[in-house]
């Protein structure tokens, strides 16, 4: 039942280093792709990343960027506080799916937002562990983000919308009992 995934997932902030296996891999990437989108466009990808080096090199980057005061959305004092050598925004997660879409497309964000939950709604049900993180969204305009994410494939015509580090817990998923916000308003 998808009511058990919607509830047993949560944000995971802490992973196993082992990666995830293929084939679950595989049905995540699946439901993914199977997301909605305006006028079935269908135009945002998911550059997937594995490799040991690439993602300690996104994670330097990103650090980087953010210690500079590149990062939309983050106060200098924050920034400053970061040190690029051994901070990680994706929690050292040993999958990381980065969603883009063309700058262009009216539902840019929408689209890939349908993207990205699909995913993490596929993982949960996996009992696999995932985390939305905005901070290669807030650090495009950096040139040495901009420079690793053209080297993976970006084009310059793409905009990062969001990322999903996911893996095996390292601890026990916890979701919280949301019941506060999102309202309802019946008339
Ligand atoms: C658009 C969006 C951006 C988010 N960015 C981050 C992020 O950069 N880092 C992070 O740790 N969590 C991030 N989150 C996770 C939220 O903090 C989390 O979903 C929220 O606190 C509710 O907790 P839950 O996911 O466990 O239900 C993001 C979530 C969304 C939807």
């Amino acid at each position: 039942m998808i009511i058990k995934a919607i509830k047993n997932r949560c944000s995971v902030r802490s992973y196993k280093p082992e990666k995830i296996r293929e084939e679950e891999l595989q049905e995540i990437l699946e439901a993914a792709r199977m997301a909605p989108s305006g006028s079935n466009i269908r135009k945002t990808r998911i550059f997937v990343i594995q490799k040991e080096e690439t993602l300690k090199e996104i994670a330097k980057v990103v650090a980087l960027a953010t210690k500079a005061g590149h990062a939309d959305g983050i106060s200098k004092e924050r920034a400053a506080a970061i040190d690029p050598e051994t901070h990680n925004f994706f929690y050292h997660a040993p999958t990381l799916l980065i969603m883009t879409s063309p700058e262009d497309s009216y539902n840019a964000y929408v689209d890939a937002a349908c993207v990205i939950e699909n995913a993490m709604l596929q993982a949960a049900e996996l009992n696999i562990g995932t985390c939305w993180v905005n901070n290669v969204r807030r650090t495009q305009k950096d040139e040495g983000v901009r420079a690793f994410l053209r080297n993976i494939g970006v084009r310059d015509d793409e905009i990062v919308i969001g990322c999903v580090a996911v893996g095996y817990p390292a601890g026990e998923m916890k979701p919280k009992e949301q019941t506060e916000g999102h309202e309802v308003i019946r008339v």
